[in-house]
This record gives C-alpha cells, sequence and structure tokens, in this order.
C-alpha cells in the first residue's frame, strides 16, 4: 500500500481509501486521467495522516465484501465531518449510506456487468446524463433507501439508489463503477465529482509533475551528490532527466555495458545521455568480463544469478570511487509501491532485475518516480525530450540477450542473434506494431538444422521469433502477426544472417509457456 509515499504539495490531492477493491489502483489511475492527483491510501488511514494529505475530496472504493459481515472494512466515521467532498463507490456508497440513516439490503437481484442506468435527475453528480445510460455493476447488496437529505439520481433494475447525492452536504454515491470502460460516462461522473464538486483544478500535467518531482528531489537531497544506475529502459532514463534537471552535475550515471543489449543499444544509451543531454556519465564496457564468467554456463537461473551478481559488483566499483557520492537513484514506480507486501506470486523465474542495485551500500535512496504510473512515467519522459525509441522501449530483460540465447553464450552467438534481432525490431517498426506489441524480439537456439543454400547443404542456427501481447506480463498471447511479416522477417533474417538457415514463428501462450525462453 502507498503508505510512506512522499505526500505531493502544491497539487490537488483526491485519495482515494480502499476497501479491498479490485479497481482501487484504477480508480486513482482515472482520476489522474482527469489530470488531478490521487493516492490509493488503506481504507483505515489514521485520520491525522489522512488529513496530512490535505486532499480535496476523498473517495471511498468498492470492496468484495457485504458491509453487514462481521469483519468488513468499517468506514471511520471521522472523515464525513472533515468538510470535504466524498464520492462512494459500490461498497463505498453502501458504507456511506449505512452510516448517514440510509438502508442497504441484499435483494433478489445482484447486477454484473453491463446494466442499464435510468438518469431520473442528473444533480450535479451525472450532469451530462440523460436518460438511459450504459454502467457497469458489480453488487449483490444494494441500497434500497437513500439516507435523509438524499436527492436520488439513478436507478436500475436492481438497485432503486444508483447513484445519489447529498450536494450540500457534499456527499455523493454511485452503485456502479464510473472507473471501467465499460461504463461509457463514468469519467464524466469522475470530472463532476472532481472538478465541480471538490473545486480540483485539472493541473496534474507533464510539466507541473517535472516542476514537482524538481522540488521534492531538491527538498530531499539538498547540496549532496547522487549517484544513478542507467540501464537504457524508460524508468532510470525519465528517472536520470528530472535529477539532472534537479540537481546538475552532481548526478553522476553509470552505465554498465554487460555486451548483451540490442545492437546498438549500448552507443546508443552513451550517445543520448552524455552526448545530447550532457549528463555526467560513466560508461563500462563490462562485456569480456561478462562474457568470460558465463563461460559454458547453460542454466538460464545460473545465468541469472552470474549476471546480477557481476552487473552489482561493476556497480559498486565504480560507486565507490564516487567517495562523496550521498544518494542512490532508483526508478521504483507507484505500482511497485501498492503492490509491494500484496502480491506475493510464485517464483517461476528469478527475475534478477539487473536495473536492481546492491542492498547493503552506505546511500540514502532518491526515488523521484515513487509516486508515477508508468504511462505517466513516458509522459514526463517525453514532455522531458527523451527520443520515442527510449519512452516507447518494450520492457527489456536485465540478463538481455543472455536469456534468448539457449545454452552457451559465446560472443559469436551474441552476434548473431543481434544481427536476427535487429531485423525483427525494424520490420516490426515498420508495419506499425512496435506500440502495440507487449514484447517481440528473436531467440536462438541450441540446435542447429540442416538446409539448402545455392547448391550447398548447410548446417546452421535456427532463429526462433517470439511476439506477444500482454498487459502485465502475467498473462500473454502469442501475436498473429501478418503471414506477410512473417515472410519478410523469414527471408531478410535467413538471407541478411548466413549463420541462419531456418526460422519459425512461437504460437505459444503464458501461461502454460513463459514470454521469455529461457
Ligand atoms: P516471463 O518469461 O517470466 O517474463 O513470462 C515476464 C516478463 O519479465 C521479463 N523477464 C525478466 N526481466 N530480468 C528482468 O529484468 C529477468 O531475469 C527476466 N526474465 C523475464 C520478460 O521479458 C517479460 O517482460
Amino acid at each position: 500500500m502507498a503508505q510512506g509515499s512522499p505526500q505531493v504539495k502544491g497539487l490537488d490531492t483526491v485519495l482515494v481509501l480502499d476497501f479491498g477493491a479490485q479497481y482501487g489502483q484504477l480508480i486513482a489511475r482515472r482520476v489522474r486521467e482527469c489530470r488531478v492527483y490521487s493516492e490509493l491510501v488503506p481504507h483505515d488511514l489514521p485520520i491525522a495522516r489522512l488529513k496530512a494529505y490535505a486532499p480535496k475530496g476523498i473517495i471511498l472504493s468498492g470492496g468484495p465484501m457485504s458491509v453487514y459481515v462481521d469483519d468488513a472494512p468499517q468506514l471511520d466515521p471521522e472523515i464525513l465531518n472533515l468538510g470535504i467532498p466524498v464520492l462512494g463507490i459500490c461498497y463505498g456508497m453502501q458504507s456511506l449510506a449505512l452510516h448517514l440513516g440510509g438502508t442497504v439490503a441484499r435483494t433478489d437481484l445482484s447486477e454484473f456487468g453491463k446494466t442499464a442506468l435510468s438518469v431520473l435527475e442528473p444533480g450535479l453528480l451525472l450532469e451530462g446524463l440523460r436518460g438511459e445510460e450504459q454502467a457497469w455493476m458489480s453488487h449483490r447488496d444494494s441500497v434500497t433507501k437513500a439516507p435523509p437529505g438524499f436527492d436520488v439520481l439513478a436507478a436500475s433494475a436492481a438497485s432503486p439508489v444508483a447513484a445519489m447525492e447529498a450536494r450540500s452536504r457534499g456527499f455523493y454515491g454511485v452503485q456502479f463503477h464510473p472507473e471501467v470502460v465499460h461504463t461509457p460516462r463514468g469519467m464524466d461522473v469522475l470530472k463532476n465529482f472532481l472538478y465541480k464538486a471538490c473545486g480540483c483544478a485539472p493541473e496534474f500535467t507533464p510539466a507541473s509533475i517535472i516542476e514537482e518531482s524538481i522540488k521534492q528531489i531538491r527538498a530531499q537531497v539538498g547540496d549532496n551528490k547522487a549517484i544513478l544506475g542507467l540501464s537504457g529502459g524508460v524508468d532510470s532514463s525519465v528517472a536520470a532527466l528530472l535529477m539532472y534537471k534537479a540537481i546538475g552535475e552532481r548526478l553522476t550515471c553509470v552505465f554498465v555495458d554487460q555486451g548483451m543489449m540490442r545492437m546498438r543499444e549500448a552507443e546508443r544509451v552513451v550517445e543520448t545521455f552524455a552526448g545530447t543531454f550532457g549528463i555526467p556519465l560513466i560508461a563500462v564496457d563490462a562485456a569480456d568480463r561478462f562474457l568470460d564468467k558465463l563461460k559454458d554456463v547453460t542454466e538460464p537461473e545460473r545465468k541469472r544469478k552470474i549476471i546480477g551478481e557481476e552487473f552489482i559488483r561493476c556497480f559498486e566499483e565504480e560507486a565507490r570511487k564516487l567517495t562523496d557520492a550521498k544518494f542512490l537513484v532508483q526508478g521504483t514506480l507507484y505500482s511497485d509501491v501498492i503492490e509491494s507486501g500484496t502480491r506475493q506470486a510464485a517464483k517461476i523465474k528469478s527475475h534478477h532485475n539487473v536495473g536492481g542495485l546492491p542492498e547493503k551500500m552506505d546511500f540514502e535512496l532518491v526515488e523521484p518516480l515513487r509516486w508515477l504510473f508508468k504511462d505517466e512515467v513516458r509522459a514526463v519522459g517525453e514532455e522531458l525530450g527523451l527520443p520515442e525509441r527510449i519512452v516507447w522501449r518494450q520492457p527489456f530483460p536485465g540478463p538481455g540477450l543472455a536469456i534468448r540465447i539457449i545454452g552457451a553464450i559465446t560472443r559469436e552467438r551474441v552476434d548473431v542473434l543481434q544481427r536476427a534481432d535487429a531485423i525483427v525490431q525494424e520490420e516490426i517498426r515498420k508495419a506499425g506494431l512496435y506500440r502495440e506489441l507487449w514484447q517481440c524480439f528473436a531467440i536462438l537456439p541450441v540446435i542447429r538444422s540442416v538446409g539448402v543454400q545455392g547448391d550447398e547443404r548447410t548446417y546452421g542456427y535456427p532463429i526462433a521469433i517470439r511476439a506477444v501481447k500482454s498487459d502485465d506480463a502475467m498473462t500473454a498471447d502469442w501475436a498473429h502477426l501478418p503471414y506477410d511479416l512473417l515472410e519478410t522477417l523469414s527471408s531478410r533474417i535467413i538471407n541478411e544472417v548466413p549463420e541462419v538457415n531456418r526460422v519459425v514463428y512461437d504460437i505459444s501462450s503464458k501461461p502454460p509457456s513463459t514470454i521469455e525462453w529461457e
């Protein structure tokens, strides 16, 4: 949960109180899409801490429980005495109704999915909606009687009170979920609450995020120096630019090239940061060192471990030279902050994030992205002039091509895969598919196969192509790439990479496969 995350001063803030909703994080994201800063906090956050945010509005999320079960999460009644507008969603509205003297009951009808909503009178909350609207519902209990003084704004077949408000007191409730796309006018409902009920200004923009971040970084770092491990991905890149804007040359970036990035990618990182942006950068060419350590290693987890450890060693060696740096910058995102400790996914592979850094170093942490979602990081990157290639880079595993070269890694095999992969990247971009794919890449299996080129028998490498669609890498579907594109990939790879005589396309989803081959 987001406890302890920095409070953003200077921006209107709306807090989402989490009652265990499936959609809690989504509500905060949607509020931010309305350009109002929002954080998800536990429903029982002590009032003093809640007040410290100086929120301009509070949203009570949905939740899986009935308000009547014993251990149902309770709404702290103090929240209703703060004089701040409150919007209850689903369970949140039921809690609100109960506290203010309404009636909540289990009716015979439950509603799950798309539901017809009749707008009775729009009031403030449903302004702009009229007649029949579609809304997404997911509930068994319903508010059967609104609390005294409330106007009933809408009803559905199973919800006599599907939306309600007591405008003069600043209390609002909806039984439906305005935050999901299946409620087409949901964003209008949220905007009515945020702008009209709470009086928030839509000021949470990339420019204001940059301005606030710089203030926060300066307040934390003071006159001290900081060190940042640059990986070439969007998070560490945006963190580097924000830090540089805030503390200038007192920032030093360290980029460890383990020799297993994509073709020309390491050069591009150096060109961009040291060249274009002029940021102090130490680039360590550690390719030989990594390849030595990985010699004859075929077991995937050992590869990961070796690369992770070697990375830390390289980084530490450089960090030690910067004796006066007090701070270490990390690219932690808000979704990591929310999820840390709450999700215990089974360990299938040890995701040794090579961007991750030593645990026992004598640094204080600066986490400039700690309050941002990934799409906000990208928007900030664009605003800061980061090249499209970095802003929209697909996820790339820390161990890089090492886990896409099955079996032992040699310089020659890295080189073959880099050339084949470069063709995949180029053609996918040319086809305009790069952004809609979660990842696309080439893999070099351990086998060889027979082919015939000219009149000669060849015994060469096959290359596998993997392209997947996914939202979060937990599950993934193989992408139905057009046949013409597959044909171009196959013929270009075989013609331009002489070591390769066969190309195959991976048509496995996750689960049961994984995205990477190792
Ligand atoms: P899998 O292969 O487990 O991958 O379906 C899920 C996502 O994680 C990435 N991945 C890694 N990232 N270090 C990383 O930083 C790793 O060792 C690693 N292994 C997999 C993978 O690219 C995909 O996005």
